[in-house]
């Protein structure tokens, strides 16, 4: 019979059946999966596991300075912080199509492992062992939209499932991979992991890469960035972190609309709150959340922040839209 300790048990024994006395990586990317499959793989392997979390420039406000934090001190696991902003920045210069951005990103990832994989065996010194491992978060439904299910058209190269370059140095550790979310939940909470990494929402690798709806520039990030600090505000104030999945908060950076503010015209881009409610992600209906509270975050978004002159809500289901824009 299912149940945690079971799952526990046995993916602990299969990692370190599949790891030996060799070495892992992880890429914590401040989410529910990934910390789940550290903590996983730490138990099973000790410290010769190390995580290293990539500061891609896509991250949300405050989310590197968490990870270094409450993971951390959560687990005590070895981490790496890599800060690379420029190369992803760089590398997704003038392009729009969201495939594409995911592609790109998800090869930058492997690049910036493989730099943290040589640096890690050059810190371990001769006798150090090779790392030949690399855990990702990767959970059924990843498995299922990426086209590696049985019979399942190809939704979205989701970065840890269909964007791995073909020149991957490593074998994939991937204890989530038959685990919903909640089930994930779960098995963080049977390892001890705090409330505050276990209950997070969702947050996809690309990060605000694939939140931004046209080409990705430090200028529209940072926009971005305060738009979707609003809402997070907002929504834990009026204490509705729990009732909805997750609430993606998009900048349509190629369209403009006509508003004014002040006494003046103004030529600003929408932001669209794209709130949803979900069991796995496969499928979920948009949230009806209280007018008030949308209220106040539109009044704020368009206060607070340069260049946004509208806030729009998504009232789409999935499906027939994806939850995330891109
Ligand atoms: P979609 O947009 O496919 O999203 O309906 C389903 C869920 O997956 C998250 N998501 C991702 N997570 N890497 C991830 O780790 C990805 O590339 C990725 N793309 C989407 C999304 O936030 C939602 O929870």
């Amino acid at each position: 019979t299912w149940t945690t300790h079971n799952v526990v048990d046995e993916q602990i024994a299969l990692i370190r059946a599949q790891v030996g006395d060799k070495r892992a990586i992880c890429g914590l990317s401040g989410g529910v999966d990934s910390a789940v499959a550290a903590a996983l793989v730490q138990r099973a392997i000790g410290d010769r596991l190390t995580c290293v979390y990539v500061d891609h420039g896509l991250m949300r406000k405050d989310e590197t300075e968490q990870v270094e934090k409450d993971f951390v001190a959560a687990t005590g696991v070895k981490l790496k912080v890599v800060d690379a902003e420029e190369r992803f920045l760089s590398a997704l210069k003038g392009i729009s199509d969201p495939e594409e951005k995911r592609k790109i990103i998800g090869r930058e990832f492997i690049r910036v492992f493989e730099q943290a994989q040589a640096e890690i065996v050059a810190e371990a010194g001769e006798h150090g062992e090779s790392v030949d491992f690399l855990v990702q978060g990767t959970l059924y439904p990843d498995v299922v939209e990426s086209g590696g299910g049985t019979g399942t058209a190809n939704i979205k190269s989701h970065h840890n499932v269909g964007g791995l370059p073909e020149d991957l140095q490593f074998s994939l550790v991937e204890p989530l991979r038959k685990l919903f979310k909640d089930e994930v939940r779960m098995v963080g909470q049977e390892l001890g992991l705090p409330e505050e990494i276990v209950q997070r929402q969702p947050f996809p690798g690309p990060g605000l890469g694939i939140r931004i709806v046209g080409e990705v520039t430090k200028e529209r990030l940072d926009l971005l960035r305060e738009a979707d600090a609003i809402a997070r505000e907002e929504l834990t104030a009026a204490g509705l972190d729990r009732e909805i999945w997750q609430c993606p908060v998009v900048l349509l950076a190629d369209v403009r609309s006509v508003g004014v503010q002040g006494d003046g015209r103004t030529y600003g881009h929408p932001i669209v709150l794209r709130p949803v409610s979900s069991e796995d992600a496969m499928t979920a209906d948009w949230s009806r959340l209280p007018y008030e509270v949308l209220a106040k975050i539109s009044t704020r978004i368009t206060n607070e922040v340069k260049d946004v002159n509208r806030v729009v809500l998504d009232v789409t289901s999935k499906p027939p839209g994806t939850i995330e824009w891109e």
